[in-house]
């Protein structure tokens, strides 16, 4: 069975953008592919994290996965600082990885730009440790949503520089962005992508938001004033967005959909959109809350912990080898 790899950060509250991008096509592979899903928290400790709230958000990011529907008798979940291979294999790949190439990745020049003068080491050399916990499970396939392309890129070269200098050990993973869902935009500013970080809370549906609040947000959401319904990324992104979230969650194409919604307004899409989104998040939400005071939770990580480290260190120890590094 081909491996899957993922993982999402327990930085802030999850978006739509999120679910959509990533969670949602987790599920689709757990019945056919070995996957593994992580909780990345010591990705989100690239930047200043407070040690209570980390800890809190990484166990509700656990049960947010299963709550989503991953079926931890099918999958392997579990936390990365649990499993110290993808810190360890990390370092080897900061050795691998060039000045330049870290220092051309987008995010990294974006997030960089937000820290002024003091920016964290660890916002750079981030994407060796994405690599590494790509690389360690062998992963052929990688979901996520298409800003990490670039993540997803790097992981390739990595990968390839190390079997060409010191022997095959490494698969070379594809990305998977999920038609539809790959970039969500942001409900207020249609031209950036929805993000957890987002100081405009309208900007963003997060998983947790009541039925109400999401039906105000995509009320509100900025569209145009053309008053025609059709995906036109250029000239329409707002009234696009919401046409990707409905194609997400209902399946339609953007061609159905245009000839769906003719001579319809936007009123009727965005209520549309709003129920498809209620519908789908309601039963997560719910799912979720009795998750979090279930004590099975933990025995599933500790599990998840230890499977994932089974595969890791056997790969982390053909990679020594390969270098000619004791262990
Ligand atoms: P993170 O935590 O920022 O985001 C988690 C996943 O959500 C996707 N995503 C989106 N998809 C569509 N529209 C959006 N607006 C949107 N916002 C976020 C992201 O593409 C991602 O798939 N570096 C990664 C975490 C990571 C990882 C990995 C992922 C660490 N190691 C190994 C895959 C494999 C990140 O910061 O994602």
């Amino acid at each position: 069975m081909d491996v899957i790899f993922s993982g999402i950060q327990p930085s802030g509250n999850l978006t739509l953008g999120n679910y959509l991008g990533a969670l949602k096509s987790f599920l689709r592979f757990q019945d056919t592919h070995e996957c593994y899903y992580c909780v990345v928290n010591q990705h989100a400790i690239t930047v200043p994290q407070d040690p209570k709230e980390l800890r809190r958000r990484t166990t509700e990011l656990a049960a947010l996965y299963i709550a989503a529907g991953l079926d931890p008798e099918k999958v392997t979940l579990f936390v990365q600082s649990e499993v110290p291979e993808h810190v360890q294999l990390g370092w080897i790949m900061t050795t691998l990885a060039y000045v330049g190439e870290m220092e051309r990745m987008t995010q990294y020049k974006d997030k960089a730009k937000k820290a002024g003068e003091s920016i964290p080491y660890g916002l750079m050399a981030y994407p060796c440790l994405m690599v590494a916990d790509i690389l360690l499970y062998q992963a052929k396939l990688v979901p996520v949503g298409e800003d990490q392309r670039q993540h997803i890129e790097i992981t390739r070269t990595l990968a390839e520089r190390f079997n060409y200098r010191y022997g095959e050990v490494f698969t070379i993973p594809e990305m998977f962005a999920p038609e539809g869902g790959a970039r969500v935009m942001s409900l207020q500013n249609p031209t950036s992508k929805m993000s957890k970080s987002d100081d405009n809370q309208m900007a963003s549906i997060y998983l947790g938001d009541e039925d109400d609040m999401i039906v105000k947000k995509i009320k509100r959401a900025q569209t145009d004033s053309d008053g025609e319904i059709r995906y036109d990324k250029e000239n329409k992104p707002g009234v696009s967005n919401l046409l990707s979230i409905h194609a997400a969650l209902s399946g339609r194409t953007f061609d159905q959909l245009a000839a769906d919604y003719a001579g319809q307004g936007y009123g009727t899409l965005k209520a549309d959109v709003a129920d498809l989104v209620v519908g789908e998040l309601r039963p997560i939400r719910e799912r979720y809350r009795e998750l979090l005071d279930s004590p099975e939770l933990q025995r599933i990580l500790d599990d998840g912990a230890a499977k994932a480290q089974a595969k890791a260190s056997a790969t982390y120890r053909k990679a020594c080898e390969a270098m000619g590094l004791q262990r």
